[in-house]
């Protein structure tokens, strides 16, 4: 199977590159067994969660500085320290859990409980939703550290529980939930999907079927006959959907980069959000050795908002990272440090500038809180721009 090469892109080791062509051998045999075609969707779900081989189920490194990407939590501390005062108030009015999606190295899992904690706010229990083995081993073993005397209340769970009550968080899971590509040509729309040939994976469109895709399709793209290639998350919807469903009382907050359906659909977005991250680069061909790189599109936050609603939930904010940061005391929370301290004090300044400053995190990611059985109005966009969606 001939894997897509990049001159630019750093090329892996001899170990990778085999494990990469493991990966590519399983999803050719599949591509071959379904008749030399699936949807994009069924690729990136490959990609990413075939077990014990996906970028996400097998050991690539991931995150952090000698990964491929870095995500808000493990930027700087502050990050935690602004989400527990959210969680504060919510398990302060509904008690319960802390659920954490895809809760990455651990960092965040760590970082929260203990700032919970230290003001008399730990949940009953830490529930963590993780797919990949080897990521359980890497966040236990960095709780057990910080945690040791706590770890019975850290819970690992393969699905969602069927009740939530409590803090629901999900940072930068939903782009990475399994999309389908819609094509726009000649004034048909196709599905996107994978084939395979003499060099290796190839584009393929097929027509699509009657259905909620098709559908969906028809509603969000822009008008017009001319050629659009664009995402649709309804997979995600369907994760949002059934949390929203599940909560009994409490918050869950979405927190990724996205916009709402009129940005993202935007007539001059026509090639789609669709980005692989590959050792701090960031490109658009997932075919780029599957298994070795991340591959996500941005999150059309007006479609999670009404799966949120058709779950029975309301959306109780929706702004950008920087003013829900703020909105939770970031300003505070940074001049509490030692003011002596000048070489830490700068570096956690630097930090914290990335997750808010508009150039970088601070206006691209977005956090969605969604409420049931509970008052609001949320800390965290209590002072904040509430965008509409
Ligand atoms: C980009 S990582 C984010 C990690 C971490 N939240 C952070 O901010 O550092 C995305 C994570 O979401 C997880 N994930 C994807 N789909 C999921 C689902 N349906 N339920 C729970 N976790 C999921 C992946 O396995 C992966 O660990």
């Amino acid at each position: 199977m001939p894997l897509s090469v990049d001159p630019i892109l750093p090329a892996p080791s001899p170990d990778a590159s085999a494990h990469s062509q493991r990966l590519a051998e399983h999803i050719a045999q599949e591509i071959a067994r379904a008749g030399d075609w699936i949807p994009f969707s069924r690729f990136m779900e490959l990609a990413l969660y075939a077990p014990g081989l996906g970028y996400y189920t097998a050991g690539s490194r991931k995150f952090g500085g000698d990964g491929d990407f870095v995500t808000g939590p493990e930027i700087s501390d502050m990050y935690a320290k602004c989400v527990s005062r959210q969680a504060a108030q919510v398990i302060e009015a509904v008690g319960g859990d802390v659920l954490e999606l895809g809760p990455g190295s651990g960092v965040l899992a760590a970082d929260l409980y203990g700032e919970l904690k230290s003001v008399g706010r730990a949940p009953e229990r830490y529930l963590l939703l993780e797919v990949s083995p080897e990521l359980r081993e890497r966040q236990r073993a960095r709780i057990a550290e910080r945690h040791g005397k706590d770890l019975a209340r850290f819970v690992w769970i393969d699905r969602l529980p069927e009740k939530i009550r409590g803090l629901v968080i999900a940072n930068e899971v939903l782009d990475v939930v399994p999309f389908a590509l819609v094509h726009r040509r000649d004034g048909e729309i196709y599905e996107r999907g994978v084939s395979l040939s003499d060099a290796g994976f190839v584009w393929d469109d097929e027509r699509l079927p009657d259905g909620e895709l098709k559908r969906r399709a028809h509603a969000v793209l822009p008008p017009g006959d001319y050629d659009y290639l664009t995402e649709i998350s309804l997979a995600a919807e369907a994760l949002v959907r059934t949390i929203a469903s599940s909560l009994e009382a409490g918050v869950a907050l979405f927190i990724d980069y996205g916009f709402p359906e009129r940005e993202f659909y935007h007539p001059q977005r026509s090639m789609g959000t669709l980005r692989c991250h590959y050792r701090h680069r960031f490109h658009g061909d997932p075919f780029f050795m599957p298994g070795l790189q991340d591959i996500t599109a941005h999150v059309d936050f007006t479609a999670m908002a009404r799966a949120a609603e058709q779950g029975g939930a309301e959306v109780e904010g929706f702004t950008t990272q920087a003013y829900f940061l703020i909105s939770c005391g970031l300003a505070v929370l940074v001049s509490a440090g030692d003011p002596t301290a000048t070489l830490s004090k700068l570096k956690a300044t630097s930090a914290v500038h990335r997750l808010i400053s508009p150039s970088e995190m601070g206006e691209l990611f977005k956090v969605m809180g969604i409420v049931k059985g509970m008052e609001g109005p949320l800390l965290g966009f209590q002072s904040a721009r509430h965008l509409p969606l």
